[in-house]
């Protein structure tokens, strides 16, 4: 079967096996279903390897999904490798309490051509192809607005803002500038969707840094452009338990890769790889993307794919009597996950 299709049934059933824990307030059970699902459709695949670069951690802290491990045709010396950064519930706890935000998400590019990142904070605007050489991320982000302004000669841009007590600055300073401002709760890689969807100009704001792998790559695919700067968890929870445990693992991964805070990434240099493809789901989403459903038997998942400036969004349904026949694996999977 065509690549593709295995990784886009990957994140579908990903969100299928989460189904049964959606709303019910527990964020673990939620990834655990997603990473489970998610290993289980890529591990015994065929023609083809994948290295997670950007996972659910090292192997010491997690057991599926880890950084390093590798699926698919691992014996096989002539399949082609793949980098891959996975996020099997990307927004966990809207997902554990049913509010709009969370997707299951995989990206893969040509072997050796996505940085690992580390878990840590990243600041990161993603702007749409309308802004691709606009933008001088080494300014402050209200002269980048202005300047977006100047180029798109509207004031009304629209933009995406993960609403934490960070923000709130620049919430005020872009609304007061004319930008309608969107706050979320959690997801900024489905804001990133929904500017690729037309619904938004640009997203920004301080979130995730694996998650700024997974918005490279879906930048490179749709034809966008996404800027980022790494942040100190420190800067972000001064006074935690365990900020001085992080900032010693974040200064080794500084060190080792020799960067500093001041550095601006672009998309490029987190994948470097133009053929690069993005596959997520739907699982509580909102915007552009759709939630998954279940009625009488069949689940109803919307996905969204980007490669070669190609944009899908893909509505499918799986018929479980019938899905239940094609692999003892997605039994397994379907039985298991049962709501
Ligand atoms: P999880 O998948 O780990 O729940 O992260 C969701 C998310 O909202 C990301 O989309 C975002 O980049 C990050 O968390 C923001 O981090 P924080 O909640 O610590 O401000």
């Amino acid at each position: 079967m065509n690549k593709d299709i295995i990784l886009l049934r990957a994140v579908e059933v990903a969100a299928i096996a989460t189904y049964k824990y959606i709303g019910k307030k527990d964020k673990n059970l939620v990834d655990q279903a997603a990473v489970e699902a998610l290993e289980v459709m890529l591990r015994n695949e065929r023609g083809f390897k994948l290295k997670v670069i950007n996972g659910e951690g090292e192997l010491d802290e997690a057991p599926m999904l880890y950084v390093g491990q590798m699926l698919g045709d691992v014996d096989n010396p002539d399949a082609p490798c793949f980098d891959v950064s996975v996020d099997p519930v990307e927004g966990t706890h809207p997902a554990a309490n049913n509010f709009a935000g969370s997707i299951a998400v995989i990206a893969i590019s040509k072997e050796n051509t996505m940085l690992q990142l580390p878990e840590m904070y990243m600041e990161k605007l993603f702007v749409s192809d309308e802004f691709v050489d606009a933008i001088d991320f080494s300014k402050s982000i209200v002269e980048v607005a202005n300047d977006m302004q100047i180029h798109a000669r509207r004031k009304d841009l629209k933009c995406i803002i993960l609403d934490k007590p960070r923000h709130q600055k620049t919430i005020e300073a872009l609304s007061a500038m004319g930008i309608v401002v969107r706050l979320i709760q959690d997801g900024d890689v489905l804001a990133a969707i929904d500017v690729v969807n037309g619904e938004a100009d640009f997203v920004y704001g301080i979130g995730g840094a694996p998650e700024g792998s997974l918005m490279a790559s879906l930048s490179i695919a749709s034809g966008c452009k996404m800027y980022a700067k790494l942040v100190s968890y420190k800067d972000i929870w001064p006074n935690e338990v365990e900020t001085e445990q992080r900032v010693i693992k974040e200064n080794a991964w500084l060190e080792k890769h020799n960067i500093d805070f001041d550095l601006v990434f672009e998309d490029t240099n987190l994948v470097n790889d133009q053929r690069t493809r993005f596959f997520a789901t739907g699982i509580t989403a909102g915007g552009t993307l759709k939630p998954i459903n279940y009625r009488n038997g069949k689940f109803y998942v919307n996905a969204f794919i980007a490669s070669h400036g190609i944009v899908r969004n893909i509505k499918t349904i799986y018929d479980i009597k019938k899905v239940n026949g094609l692999k003892p694996d997605i039994k397994y999977l379907f039985e298991k996950y049962k709501r």
